[in-house]
């Protein structure tokens, strides 16, 4: 069937990835990439299919209520994926208006629009998929696991803001019939990860040999899922997932913080011909992050039995393509951090 979907924040990370297996899997939909092109969004990411056919970029704040309604009606839109968000805790707890108003006011937004253009044309056949994090649980002690079934619990700005988000959805879901479904998923890793977060970020800084801030002693507990694995489980739901669900995605893949960290300097010191463990130096200890939230743990048995989704990859192969990845694409690498990304499609986009 010819569809017109619109991917929100696809020049992110896990956007990207989204767009990407779109794109190619089906020829047969026309994909809209709507993003605002912050700091986080990089057109680069997606080099290999903005000229497919079937793909368009769009760049729009999913705040402006205006412009979004106008997509939905010149797009003929009956699928969103909304990736669209400030992602970073740590910025969150510097600017939670940001936050507040891009997560929160930004979805209510693309529900609004949605709801307005498919009472006209029809809800059956259309859905309001939104992508959210396993950081609106709260925080688990050593034992047990967030399920579909866990009360929200958001404790940082960020996870606040997107707990805010899920429920405008399901509000959207009960009070006006608007086919939606939800998922929570736990930390990503991957090429075209902003290296703010802790897996590119200190890849970065072992090539350079930069300290590795580790936040209070290293303790933390987050469950580590490969994004393109993340990006076939959106695929499925987008698909076959129940109207008014929500879906926990999860990579039973727990590592202690600093665990984390050896094995991700062992495999960058062995890719970069040093010896391994010799960047064990750059380890700095510094100030804990304000509310930081223990462990995180995703129970996603409910996708595995009702959609048959299950990570593909093994952790121990997804670090070392990932590791790999930054290493070969130092030039992505020092253009982000540098910020000439921005400026070159700030030219090409005349904003
Ligand atoms: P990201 O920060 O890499 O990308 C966010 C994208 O949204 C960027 O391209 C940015 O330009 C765009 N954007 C921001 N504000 C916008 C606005 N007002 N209008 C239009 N576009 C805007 O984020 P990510 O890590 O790819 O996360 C994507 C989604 O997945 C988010 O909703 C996040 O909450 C969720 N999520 C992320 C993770 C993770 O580990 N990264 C885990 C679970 C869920
Ligand atoms: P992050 O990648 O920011 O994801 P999230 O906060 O959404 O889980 O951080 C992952 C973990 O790594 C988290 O426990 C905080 C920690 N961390 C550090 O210790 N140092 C850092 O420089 C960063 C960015 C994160």
């Amino acid at each position: 069937m010819k569809r017109s979907i619109l991917i929100t924040g696809g020049a992110g990370f896990i956007g990207s990835h989204v767009v990407r297996l779109f794109v190619n899997k089906y020829p047969e939909y026309n994909i809209i990439n709507l993003d605002k092109l912050t700091y986080a969004g990089n057109l680069a990411n997606l080099k290999d299919v903005e000229n497919k056919p079937n793909y368009v970029f769009v760049k729009a704040d999913i705040c402006d209520f205006d412009t979004i309604l106008s997509i939905f009606d010149k797009y003929s839109i009956d699928g969103v994926i909304h990736l669209a968000a400030e992602s970073h805790v740590d910025r969150s707890i510097k600017d939670p208006f940001l936050f507040a108003q891009t997560n929160v006011i930004g979805t209510l937004s693309l529900l609004q629009a949605a709801k307005a253009t498919w009472e006209k044309s029809g809800v059956e056949t259309k859905l309001f998929y939104h992508i959210s994090t396993d950081e609106v649980y709260g925080s688990l002690g050593s034992e047990g696991f967030f399920t579909e079934e866990t009360p929200y619990d958001p404790h940082s700005p960020y996870s606040a803001s997107k707990a805010s988000s899920d429920h405008f959805v399901k509000a959207f879901h009960d009070t006006y019939g608007l086919p939606a479904v939800i998922s929570n998923c736990s930390n990503n890793y991957g090429p075209y990860q902003f290296p703010e977060k802790l897996i590119p970020l200190f890849i970065n800084n072992i090539r350079n040999n930069k300290p590795l801030p580790v936040y209070g002693k290293g303790e933390n507990v987050r469950d580590w899922l490969y994004v393109i694995d993340h990006a076939r489980a959106i695929d499925v739901i987008f698909h076959k997932g129940r109207v008014g669900e929500t879906y926990n995605i999860g990579g039973f893949n727990e590592w202690k913080n600093i665990d984390l960290i050896k094995v991700m300097i062992k495999v960058t010191d062995r890719l970069l011909g040093r010896n391994e463990g010799a960047s064990d130096s750059l380890i700095t200890y510094v100030t804990d992050r304000a509310g930081h939230d223990l462990r995180y743990a995703i129970d996603s048995g409910k996708l595995k039995n009702e959609l048959g989704w299950e990570p593909s990859l093994q952790f121990e192969e997804g670090i070392e393509k990932t590791v790999q990845w930054y290493l070969d694409n130092q030039e992505w690498l020092d253009g982000v951090t540098s910020g000439e990304y921005q400026e070159y499609y700030k030219k090409m986009y005349s904003v």
